[in-house]
């Protein structure tokens, strides 16, 4: 009997593994003790956004369609709209071509929700 609730309550526990983290849907708190800054979270973007997002680069058709004004190699340029560009990520719209880890997420959003830290 006692085995048979092992392995039931084993079972009900699988699908927890592997998302050990939620995402938030809004930007909120600062997390109390964060360290993250521009200097965490420039890699991210780079990584994820630049490629399309870049006060580098000028032109509908170098920017891949991007608009312009909305870029991410800059901390100034990166807080234009937080809000929506952490909407964009969280909706998995942006990046549009790739997927971009929960971990790199969560750094964007921790940046975002502590004021954008230089
Ligand atoms: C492959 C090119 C490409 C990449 C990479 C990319 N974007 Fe975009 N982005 C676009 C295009 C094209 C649009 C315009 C279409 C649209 O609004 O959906 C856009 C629009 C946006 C908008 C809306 C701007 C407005 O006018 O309201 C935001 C915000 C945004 N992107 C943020 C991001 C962020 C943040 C990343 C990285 C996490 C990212 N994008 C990565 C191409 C890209």
């Amino acid at each position: 009997m006692r085995s048979l609730f092992a392995s039931v309550s084993l079972l009900l526990a699988l699908p927890l593994v592997g998302c050990p983290v939620s995402v938030p849907a809004d930007l909120g708190d600062c997390p109390d003790g964060s360290t993250v800054t521009w200097t965490t979270v420039e890699p991210v973007f780079a990584d994820n956004c630049t490629r399309c997002h870049s006060t580098s680069l000028v032109g509908s058709a170098d920017r891949l369609s991007a608009p312009e004004d909305w870029d991410y190699d800059t901390a100034d340029a990166s807080v234009r709209d937080p809000d929506e560009s952490w909407r964009r990520i969280y909706i998995e719209n942006m990046p549009p071509d790739a997927e971009m880890s929960d971990a790199d997420k969560l750094l964007v959003w921790e940046w975002y929700s502590c004021d954008a830290p230089n």
